[in-house]
Formats: structure tokens, C-alpha cells, sequence
């Protein structure tokens, strides 16, 4: 059957058999091979192209829907000379990892920030930022904050600087962003002790990568007990705790280290009810953490709590 659409804001037309899909006809009939072939199950994304302007995997569509639509692939992205800015920003930031799903992600993101409308303000949490070792890792305050857009980037004095009894924190933004703050903000509600503290631990930088250094043998160690537990946590991580899928209700296992004197962070709430977040501790504390799990799991079984 013909199949006439527009691309990239061409009008194309070609032959397609009936049970074609989307992907396939650009790829191979069009010869647009930006969108990836991979999965072809709607499950990667390396495929994303926007149909009339809405986001969808092109595997999951036939070229006969396509049929007197408009279609753009990551090849219509670029503005005539000038990469899209979301294009330019992963050049920037370095943003692959084997590159095939790269053009899905590109397209899927450009979708994204389509969405949201001027008015809606980017926040962007940067709590555990400076546990980061990556020079190339994204820094929301240069990238985003400094260059005008509509983002606001917040940093945190409660982690790496072991401030967090002092309540104290800083954001960078639109100017029109932060004065509309400062006229709701509450008289005295950073102490001058909490301020003289937090700009003298901006000055430590020795300090700073002390703690990074220890923050990184922790983390070692952590993720070294929970390999020992049989447990895969989600690694490497840049910040002072892990992400570990326990195969099971993680709330029951929560509970059983709790009451043997552990601390840690069941992730039903975020959607993972079967997850844990640990964070690195002393040595001291990882090696009481490594005693508890031994006592509360099923050694043959590797993972489920009995106690
Ligand atoms: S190829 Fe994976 S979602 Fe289409």
C-alpha cells in the first residue's frame, strides 16, 4: 500500500506491506536511520519519534497509521544549521553510553521540555552533588542556573558538609524566581551561626576531598557487604548511599534491621517496593550492618528474612 506523510516537514510517500511498522518504513523505505532498532517491543524508546507531535516508540506503530500524518525523527530535530538544544546540551554534557539508544533519548527528551509550558519553573535537587567525582557529571547551577533558564538549582549544606542540624541551603535562579522567594521568606530563619558555618566550610576544600575520600572507601565496603549477602545493588553511585533490590517485601526487612538497631530506607514510597536505600556508614556502623544481615537472612536462601 502507499503510504504519504510528512516528515521532518517533507511531504514523503512509499510503498509499505500491511503489517509494517512505523520504524521500519523510515528506516529502510525512507532511509531515515536515526530512530534504532532494538527491542521492537515498545520497551527501549530507541525508536522515539514524535507523531503529531506526541511521543511514541515508532515499533508499536504501522506505517499505514502514519498514512496522512506528520512525523519527525531525530534527523528533523537540528534548526537548519544549529544542533536542538537538547541535541547540543548531550554533546555538552557527554550524555552516552553506547550511543544506539542516544537518538531515542535525544527525541524523548526534546518531548519532555516541550511540555512544559514558560510559565512552569525547573527545580533541580543537587543535595549530594559534591560527593561527585566525574568532572564531566551535569552541574545544574553552571549549565542551566547561570545561562538564564527558567531552572532552579539547589544545593544543600545537610550532606557532604555535615551540616544538617543547621538547617542551611542554597539555591541559584532566575533573579524575577529568587526575589519572589525572598517576599515570602521568614524573618531569621538562617541563624548567623549556620551562616558564618556554611561559608566557612565553602572555603574548606582540603576538607571536602577528605570526605569524598572517605565517602568512597564507605561506599566500597558497603556494596562489598551487600555482594557478600547476595544482594546487587544498583552501582557505581555517586552519592553516600546505595539502591539495592532485596527480591522481596523490603518493608519486612526494613523492619527486622530496625529493631536489631539498622537504619535504612524501604523505597515503596518511590514506587520500588522492593527496594532499600543504604547509606554508608563508618566502617564500624558497615560492619554491625554486615553482623544484622547475617542474623536476619536465610544464609542457603541468600535473601529472605526470618527473624
Ligand atoms: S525498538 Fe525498542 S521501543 Fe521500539
Amino acid at each position: 500500500m502507499k503510504v504519504s506523510l510528512t516528515v521532518n516537514g517533507e511531504r514523503l510517500e512509499g510503498d509499505a506491506w500491511g503489517g509494517e511498522s512505523l520504524l521500519t518504513f523510515l528506516r529502510d523505505t525512507l532511509e531515515l536511520p536515526g530512530s534504532k532498532n532494538a527491542c521492537e517491543q515498545g520497551e527501549c524508546g530507541s525508536c522515539s519519534v514524535l507523531f503529531d507531535g506526541t511521543l511514541v516508540c515508532s515499533c508499536l506503530v504501522l506505517a499505514a497509521q502514519a498514512d496522512g500524518h506528520a512525523v519527525v525523527t531525530v534527523e528533523g530535530l537540528a534548526r537548519e544549521e544549529a544542533l536542538h538544544p537538547v541535541q547540543q546540551a548531550f554533546v555538552d554534557a557527554g550524555a552516552v553510553q553506547c550511543g544506539f539508544c542516544t537518538p531515542g533519548l535525544v527525541v524523548a527528551t526534546a518531548a519532555l521540555l516541550e511540555r512544559v509550558p514558560e510559565h512552569v519553573l525547573t527545580v533541580i535537587d543537587e543535595a549530594y552533588f559534591q560527593y561527585v567525582e566525574d568532572p564531566s557529571f551535569p552541574d545544574a547551577i553552571e549549565e542551566a542556573a547561570k545561562r538564564g533558564r527558567n531552572v532552579l538549582a539547589l544545593r544543600t549544606f545537610s550532606k557532604i558538609f555535615g551540616l544538617a542540624g543547621l538547617r542551611i541551603g542554597y539555591g541559584v535562579g532566575p533573579a524575577g524566581v529568587v526575589s519572589a522567594m525572598r517576599k515570602v521568606q521568614r524573618a531569621f530563619d538562617v541563624t548567623t551561626p549556620a551562616q558564618e558555618a556554611a561559608l566557612a566550610s565553602l572555603d574548606d576544600d582540603a576538607e571536602l576531598e577528605r570526605r569524598r575520600a572517605v565517602n568512597r572507601d564507605a561506599m566500597a565496603a558497603l556494596e562489598a557487604v551487600l555482594r557478600e549477602h547476595g544482594f546487587d545493588p544498583i552501582s557505581p553511585a555517586v552519592g553516600n548511599f546505595l539502591f539495592v533490590d532485596v527480591g522481596e517485601d523490603a518493608a519486612a526487612l526494613d523492619q527486622r534491621l530496625l529493631r536489631r538497631g539498622v537504619i535504612v530506607r524501604p523505597m515503596g514510597s518511590f514506587g520500588a517496593p522492593s527496594a532499600l536505600r543504604i547509606t554508608a556508614g563508618t566502617p564500624e556502623e558497615i560492619a554491625f550492618l554486615a553482623e544484622q544481615l547475617d542474623a536476619v537472612l536465610v544464609p542457603e536462601a541468600g535473601r529472605i528474612p526470618v527473624s
